[in-house]
């Protein structure tokens, strides 16, 4: 067992204090994830103490946060790998409801405005929509994303527009896009083209760097960039010669 320091930002709209960061000594043990020793203050020090977590397995995405100066999910972060002392913020850009749990809205906001559903091109088929191996293959990489927000807090362009869609919204209109039953194409380029898509990115690959499932958001807007130029849509004429 070993006992390490953890500074925690705390708030609560209904205490009068300003946002601070309390410290606690926390009783670790080998093997320890970051989301372990929370619930650990949670049980023994602070029971108000607030954070969101769910599945515990790196899948719902839920407890993304900010941790020693990047960001991640405190279920897959061991405690052994951080140096003390252990510094917790909350996910950037988005209104802190109490302590590290945000408001997801904009967030989430973002993301429906891509139309995050498959807009078929054609009558549905009689049984089920076949998709070769080859074609699945296309969007393996994007479908993986689990909405977590760790691009989202990273991306220094939706610190200072929070209209810009953002790394997780574009991602997963490449999903869309490239799967071979989706007939909206040129519908979605048009959308992600527009004035708070993908020409927004300063391609800083902040939220390639910090995705907890090694994706590539930066590198998925510049393809959106790229098949946009290619389709020379007719704003495109501001920057490309035709
Ligand atoms: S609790 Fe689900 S991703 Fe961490």
């Amino acid at each position: 067992m070993r006992t390490m320091t953890f500074k925690v930002f705390r708030y609560d709209p209904d205490d009068g204090r300003d946002p601070h960061f309390q410290t606690f000594a926390v009783e670790t043990v080998k093997g320890m994830t970051l989301l372990e020793a929370l619930y650990w203050i949670m049980e023994n020090k602070d029971p108000s103490f607030a954070f969101r977590s769910s599945c515990r397995e790196a899948n719902c995405g839920s407890c993304a946060m900010h941790i020693n100066g990047s960001y991640g999910l405190a279920c897959r972060t061991q405690v052994e790998n951080l140096k003390p002392p252990i510094t917790i913020r909350p996910l950037a850009h988005l209104q802190v409801l109490k302590d590290l749990v945000v408001d997801m809205k904009p967030f989430f906001d973002n993301f429906k405005a891509i139309k995050p559903y498959l807009i078929p091109g054609e009558d549905p088929p009689e049984k089920e929509y076949y998709q070769s191996v080859e074609d699945r293959k296309k969007i393996d990489h994007h479908v993986d994303c689990i909405m977590c927000g760790s691009c989202y807090g990273s991306c220094p362009v939706a610190y200072g527009d929070p209209k810009y869609l953002g790394p997780h919204a574009l991602l997963k209109a490449l999903r869309f896009v490239d799967d071979s039953r989706d007939g909206a194409a040129d519908e979605r380029l048009a959308m992600v083209a527009s004035e708070f898509g993908v020409f927004r990115c300063h391609t800083i690959f902040n939220c390639q760097l910090v995705c907890p499932k090694d994706l590539n958001p930066t590198g998925a807007i510049s393809k959106l960039k790229n098949k946009i130029v290619v389709k020379k849509f007719p704003f495109m004429k501001i920057f490309v010669k035709t």
